[in-house]
């Protein structure tokens, strides 16, 4: 388990095989009774939805679900609004919260959502991708996208608290598992030579998935760190760019189509890399 500690405030990240089965109690312990908005996607939802809905039940949560399609176009003002008028038709109050199950797209449309209607509602995220278990979900940055730029609409606002399971990553697609490792990966490259050597004795998939938990946790905590020291993305959390002014380029450029973010961030880090080795080549040179 680890903490974020901010000025404003403290919240609890539980990463945990089967936590979602823990769902229930766990948010007993954060919010009183009310209604909760489960916001999810059409991927996630019919796999997941059911075990959420089930234990917050249990605990006796009033729980509304509302489903948008997979998918980057789902993080876009249209949705926003969708869900405030289904906030709006179930009478959702300043006491009522929302809980993002899912992917990034999820949590950033989650977090936008709750901290705008009503002037902020609190709000949990259960990131179910590995992007959003050691990136998005912690940090407290929300958006949608607007026509002509990504992320461009947005708010700082933190969850109350954010609960992981692994064991989701057993049903997402391979070639998202890799998209979030390229975001492990430069964890381990900015700030962590322990989780590098980690990495370095991993050949496949199954590897990571066997070592899931640890290396989320490793992940999670060097942006814990780089958070804690600079909430609003002023100094020290630009670190956690490395790599992504290249890779935003080559995202613009295939027009957010042809390549990931993961892949995108990659290509930047090695770019960047071999940068470096030149400089400090040509500098002993
Ligand atoms: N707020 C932040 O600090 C921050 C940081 C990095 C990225 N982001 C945002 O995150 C988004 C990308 O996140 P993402 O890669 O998770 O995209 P995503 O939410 O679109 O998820 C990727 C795909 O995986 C599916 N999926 C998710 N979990 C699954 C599971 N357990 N089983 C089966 N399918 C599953 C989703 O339905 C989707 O099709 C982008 O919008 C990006 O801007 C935000
Ligand atoms: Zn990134």
């Amino acid at each position: 388990m680890l903490n974020i500690d901010l000025a404003s405030k403290s919240y609890e990240i539980l990463v945990q095989k089967d936590a979602l089965k823990k769902i229930g109690s766990w948010t007993g312990e954060l919010w009183s009774q009310r209604k909760i908005a489960l916001i999810s996607d059409s991927n996630v939802f019919p796999i997941y939805g059911e075990t959420v809905t089930q234990y917050l039940g249990i605990q006796g949560f009033e729980v509304h679900s509302y489903v948008v399609d997979a998918g980057e176009k789902s993080k876009s003002l249209a949705t926003a609004n969708e869900i405030y008028d289904f906030l709006t038709e179930h009478d959702f109050s300043r006491s009522d919260s929302l809980i993002g199950l899912g992917g990034g797209v999820i949590g950033d449309l989650t977090g936008f959502v709750a901290s705008t209607y009503m002037r902020g509602l609190s709000f949990i995220q259960v990131p179910t991708s590995l992007l959003a278990q050691v990136d998005s979900s912690i940090g407290g940055k929300t958006g949608v996208n607007c026509e002509k730029a990504k992320n461009l609409i947005g708010t700082f606002a933190q969850p109350d608290g954010v609960l992981i399971d692994p064991n989701t990553l057993k049903t997402l697609p391979d070639q998202r598992l890799s998209e979030g490792m390229a975001e492990v990966i430069k964890c381990a490259l900015i700030q962590d030579d322990n989780l590098w050597k980690q990495l370095r004795q991993m050949t496949k998939l199954e590897d990571i998935m066997a070592n899931s938990e640890s290396i989320i946790q490793k992940a999670l905590q060097v942006k814990k760190v780089l958070v804690e020291k600079d909430e609003f993305d002023q100094n020290e959390r630009l670190l956690l760019n490395f790599g992504h002014t290249i890779g935003h380029g080559l995202e613009a450029s295939s027009n957010y189509e042809m390549i990931s973010h993961g892949e995108a961030v990659s290509l930047g880090m090695v770019q960047m890399t071999r940068g470096a080795e030149k400089k400090v080549y040509a500098e002993v040179s």
